[in-house]
């Protein structure tokens, strides 16, 4: 169980005395096991907020209220994050970067089903003993992702983690994204600055501008949905329409 509650965050950095403002009152409740998508331009603060809400940056203002079991001792374990960079460990083969977010568990069974299970569904299997350097952005990217499915959090962050994949895998993905979702009923947050993707995933899509919250969207549409119906596309709509207005 695990959820979380922002609010009135603000961020602020300082660059050669120069104060920029970075988010800007965040308010954003997250329930237990919901798929949020953020969406946004380019620098409108996405990626800090993900490093804010994992303990890796500090906010400037505001409070972040985790719901469930999850305080500051446990925060680590239980809210994992996928970059938007893989972040491999070169020495490492991709097996043995997946194993490492399980380096403390003690039932050695449970982790191998565990690995071979994100090797599988990642397409990696035939790859696991390469290194990072032998395979291509999109591998490694997909290799980061089964490191952080493997450690198992209950609140996963992903920022853009499918942004280096090709279409094809992209698609796929979004499809595992879904199932991951609905069988282990996880917390999911989930950036991307693909409109489509964010639809097609979240049951709720906030978009982000400059900072600040500009909506919120609730999708009501069933998993899977189709990228062409109707209701699909007049939230895609919506959504683009508040940058053209
Ligand atoms: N450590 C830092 N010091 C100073 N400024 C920073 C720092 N981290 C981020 N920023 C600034 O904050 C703003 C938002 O950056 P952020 O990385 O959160 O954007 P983003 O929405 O994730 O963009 P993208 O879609 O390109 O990844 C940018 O103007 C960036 O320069
Ligand atoms: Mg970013």
């Amino acid at each position: 169980m695990a959820g979380l509650k922002i609010q009135n965050l603000y961020k602020n950095f300082n660059i050669k005395n120069e104060n920029i403002k970075v988010l800007n009152d965040l308010n954003i409740h997250i329930q237990d096991e919901s798929f949020v998508t953020i969406v946004g331009k380019s620098g409108c603060g996405k990626t800090t907020l993900l490093r804010i809400l994992c303990g890796l940056e500090k906010q400037s203002e505001g409070s972040i209220e985790f719901i469930g079991d999850l305080d500051e001792s446990n925060i680590k374990r239980k809210v994992g994050i996928v970059f938007q960079e893989p972040r491999l460990m070169p020495w490492l083969t991709v097996e043995q970067n997946m194993a490492f977010s399980l380096i403390k568990e003690r039932n050695k069974d449970l982790a191998y089903d565990r690995i071979h299970k994100h090797l599988k569904m990642l397409g990696l299997e035939n790859f696991k003993d390469a290194y990072p350097h032998q395979i291509s952005g999109g591998m490694a990217q997909r290799v980061a992702l089964g490191r952080t499915l493997c450690h198992d959090p209950e609140i996963i962050l992903m920022d853009e983690p499918l942004g280096a994949l090709d279409a094809f895998n992209r698609r796929k993905l979004q499809k595992e994204f879904i199932n991951i979702f609905l069988e282990n009923k996880k917390t999911i947050i989930f950036v991307t600055h693909d409109v489509d993707e964010a639809v097609y995933l979240g049951e709720k899509v906030i978009v982000m501008d400059k900072g600040s919250i500009i909506k919120e969207i609730p999708v009501n549409l069933d998993y899977y949905r189709d990228f062409s119906s109707k209701e699909f596309l007049e939230i895609r709509e919506d959504i683009l329409n508040l940058f053209f207005k």
